[in-house]
């Protein structure tokens, strides 16, 4: 995933911007969404930042871990 790729066109959050708030200490879709502002304009966006934050979250950890094996 290019992670430069806009994720909410209203408030203007990458991928890139959701992952740093996971890696600030973000751990749930509202926690990201407070921190970025993510689903806080039309709502379009916010069921999908349920879903990209627990796939981040599972990849920060993974990596955390050291178990991606890289
Ligand atoms: S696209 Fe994210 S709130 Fe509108």
């Amino acid at each position: 995933m290019k992670m430069s790729k806009k994720f909410c066109n209203c408030r203007d959050v990458t991928y890139a911007d959701i992952m740093k708030a996971i890696r600030g200490g973000a751990t749930t879709a509202d926690e990201v969404s407070r921190v970025t502002g993510a689903g806080t304009g039309c709502g379009r966006c916010r069921e999908a930042l349920d879903y990209v934050v627990r796939d981040f979250l599972e990849e920060f950890r993974a990596e955390s871990e050291g178990t991606l094996g890289i």
